[in-house]
Formats: structure tokens, C-alpha cells, sequence
């Protein structure tokens, strides 16, 4: 299942023309893209198809997290678009991450690539401890996470890039890393918490790199997006 190394830009932006017009910037290769919250309620499945039928591969990264049977009938609703990844929270359980796989299955077999978010990159092991009242390390649960998730036939999961490297050590190699909290070195964090460079989340065995603010805020997405390239996927 492992299909080797890419960069999907976040697509984070407010609505329908703003993602277009920044789509259009790149006339060579069409990236993969991420499609999260932002521009999906601003502008419902329409906005997937138009970008799919751009030529892009998408990445739907809704993060659902429900009782089982939401979950499951949410996600055969969305095995209509025709995304290449999407995923949910692994905290919503192993009853829940069967039954989104089973939705998103379609009739003939084939389905999206489903990926489940440990936890999110934001989160900081003082958050761990003090609000989410988990007493394991930040590595200990997000190796249970994706164990739980890799158990339950998933493809792979959302962790920090720094993770990547005991994800596979437990998941096995063909187990995917998706990791956000990229940063070029000496770039603004933002709001991540675990951040690495691209170059560096190459080192550490991740299989994609999701990077937004670095490559959408910049004033040259294009040579952003392949320096990113140049970094993590090229063979230099
Ligand atoms: O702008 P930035 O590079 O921080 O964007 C990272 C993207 O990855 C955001 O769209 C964010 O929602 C997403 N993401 C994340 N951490 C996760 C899962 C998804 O940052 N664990």
C-alpha cells in the first residue's frame, strides 16, 4: 500500500476562489492537496470535485470522530467523492475505525486511503498529562494510537514527523506516516508544537509531509512547494 514519498499542501483558505487562484499558481505538476474544515463547510463537496477534477490527488482531512455508526455512515457519504486520503480520530476507538472502514469500502472493493490522527501536533505533553488526563508519554500513545489503528486495518496515521520512525518500528514500514508540523529551519512555528524541516522528516522515515502556512502564506508558493519537494522527496 505504500506508494513512496510526496507533499500535500494544506489547503487552508477561506473559500472556493482564494484555493483557486492559488491552485492556478502551479502550471507544472498538480501537487496533492489537503482539504480540511475550513474550505469544506465554507464550500461542500463541490469544491473536492472541482479540485479532483483539476488533476490534483486530495487528501480529505475531515478528522471525524463520532459514535460508530455515524462515523461509518458519514464516511460512505464521502466514499462518493473520489479522494485519494482521508481520515478520523484513532481516539474515537477500534469499534469506530472498523466501522468507518467498512463505509468507506465501496461496492467494488476499492476505497480512499484511511489514515488516523494520534494526536494532533499542537498538542504538547503538558497537554497530554494536564488536560486529556493521559499519564503515558506523548511516544507511548501515539505508538498505541496507530497499533490500534494498524490492528484494525487502517493504512496508516497523522502524527508528528518526529514519530514517524516508532511508528513504523511498531506498524511495520508499509504502515503510513502522514505528519504535518513542517517547518522550513528558521521558520515561524505558528501554532505546531512538534515541528521538523523536510529535509529532516525525510530522515525520520516519514512517507508524507503535510505542509501548509510554510508553502500558502509564502510570497512564492511555487518555489516553496519545491524546495519542500527538493527536501523530502528528491534523491540528493
Ligand atoms: O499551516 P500548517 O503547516 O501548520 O498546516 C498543517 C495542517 O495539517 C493543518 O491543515 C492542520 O489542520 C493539519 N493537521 C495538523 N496536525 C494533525 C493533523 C492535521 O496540523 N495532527
Amino acid at each position: 500500500m505504500n506508494m513512496g514519498k510526496d507533499v500535500i499542501i494544506a489547503c487552508d483558505f477561506a473559500g472556493r476562489n482564494e484555493t483557486l487562484d492559488f491552485l492556478s499558481l502551479f502550471t507544472g505538476n498538480k501537487p496533492f492537496v489537503k482539504i480540511g474544515m475550513e474550505l469544506f463547510y465554507a464550500e461542500g463537496p463541490e469544491i473536492v470535485r472541482e479540485i479532483k477534477n483539476r488533476g490534483h490527488k486530495i487528501f480529505l482531512d475531515l478528522k471525524l470522530h463520532d459514535i460508530p455508526n455515524t462515523v461509518g455512515k458519514a464516511m460512505r457519504v464521502l466514499s462518493g467523492l473520489d479522494v485519494d486520503m482521508c481520515n478520523l480520530h484513532a481516539a474515537g476507538g477500534s469499534e469506530m475505525m472498523r466501522a468507518a472502514l467498512a463505509g468507506l469500502t465501496r461496492s467494488n472493493g476499492t476505497r480512499p486511503l484511511l489514515i488516523a490522527v494520534t494526536q494532533l501536533t499542537s498538542t504538547t505533553p503538558q497537554m497530554l498529562k494536564n488536560e486529556l488526563l493521559i499519564d503515558s508519554s506523548m511516544n507511548d500513545t501515539v505508538i498505541s494510537y496507530a497499533q490500534n489503528a494498524a490492528a484494525c486495518g487502517l493504512d496508516g496515521v497523522v502524527c508528528s514527523p518526529l514519530e514517524a520512525g516508532i511508528v513504523h518500528d511498531a506498524c511495520g514500514a508499509e504502515f503510513l506516516t502522514v505528519t504535518p508540523g513542517v517547518r522550513f529551519a528558521g521558520g515561524d512555528v505558528g501554532d505546531q508544537a512538534r515541528v521538523t524541516t523536510p529535509e529532516r522528516a525525510k530522515l525520520l522515515g516519514s512517507d508524507y509531509i503535510v505542509v501548509g502556512r510554510p508553502v500558502t502564506t509564502s510570497e512564492n508558493p511555487v518555489s516553496a512547494y519545491e524546495r519542500c519537494i527538493k527536501e523530502f522527496v528528491s534523491e540528493v
